[in-house]
């Protein structure tokens, strides 16, 4: 199954695209995780990257297009995948109707308010991808998947995060007229516990976990 995640940023997309991609076995592929590792090991890429990511606004989509388009190409996406975080702008979408079928676009619907408040307590992994939250009980400064350090991510900076959220509604937020046209979409309640919401997007997509 070929499914997007859209959504604004901590809308939980990345949360939730592990937990689905673990149930159904299928690969995540987070453009935003492809660039912070581009920038990370200081590809071409990612220094074209850098100043857009660290400013809130999106990369170019000549930039984001072929990188998702050699990404799908691997051979471990033959039986689906996430994409969470791509398309972006309606451009990013036509462009993938040329090389991909999607079958479902999972909306994950949450307030603007609620999200300034995840996104300045989220703290990440940069080896093994994993996102946790500051007021998660138990919570340490260690990953508790691998044990290295989690950290504030650049961009989760509150004024950059206004950005993001402004950047969404303008660029981004088409998409959901889009997909809705295509018959695609499956809004769920993104303010919710997360095992809710889970099940809620396992049900929306005729799944089992
Ligand atoms: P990207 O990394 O994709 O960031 P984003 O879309 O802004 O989304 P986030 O990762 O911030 O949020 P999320 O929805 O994954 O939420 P999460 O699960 O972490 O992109 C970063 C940048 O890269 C962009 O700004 C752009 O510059 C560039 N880029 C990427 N893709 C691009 C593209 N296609 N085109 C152009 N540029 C692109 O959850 C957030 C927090 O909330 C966490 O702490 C989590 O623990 C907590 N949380 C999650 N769910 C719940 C819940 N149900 N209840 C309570 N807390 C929760
Ligand atoms: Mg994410």
């Amino acid at each position: 199954m070929n499914i997007i995640f859209l959504g604004p940023p901590g809308a939980g997309k990345g949360t939730q695209a592990q937990k689905i991609c673990d149930a159904l076995h299928i690969p995540q592929i987070s453009t935003g995780d492809i660039l912070r590792r581009a920038m990370k090991e200081g590809t071409e890429t990612g220094k074209k990257a850098k100043g857009y990511i660290d400013a809130g606004q999106l990369v170019p989509d000549e930039v984001i297009i072929d990188i998702v388009k050699e990404r799908l190409a691997m051979d471990d996406c033959g039986n689906g995948y996430i994409l969470d975080g791509f398309p972006r702008t309606v451009p990013q979408a036509e462009a993938l109707d040329t090389f991909a079928t999607i079958d479902s676009v999972i909306e994950l619907d949450v307030a603007d308010e609620v999200l300034v408040n995840r996104l300045s307590g989220r703290r990440v992994c940069l080896a093994c991808g994993h996102t946790d939250h500051i007021s998660r009980d138990g919570y340490t400064e260690k990953c508790p998947k691998c044990g290295e350090p989690l950290v504030q991510r650049v961009d989760d900076k509150a004024e950059t995060v206004l950005n993001r959220l402004t950047v969404y509604h303008a660029q981004t937020a088409p998409l959901i007229g889009y997909y809705e046209n295509k018959g695609l979409l499956k809004k769920i309640d993104g303010a919710q516990g997360m095992d809710n919401i889970t099940s809620a997007i396992l049900n929306a997509l005729g799944a089992k976990a």
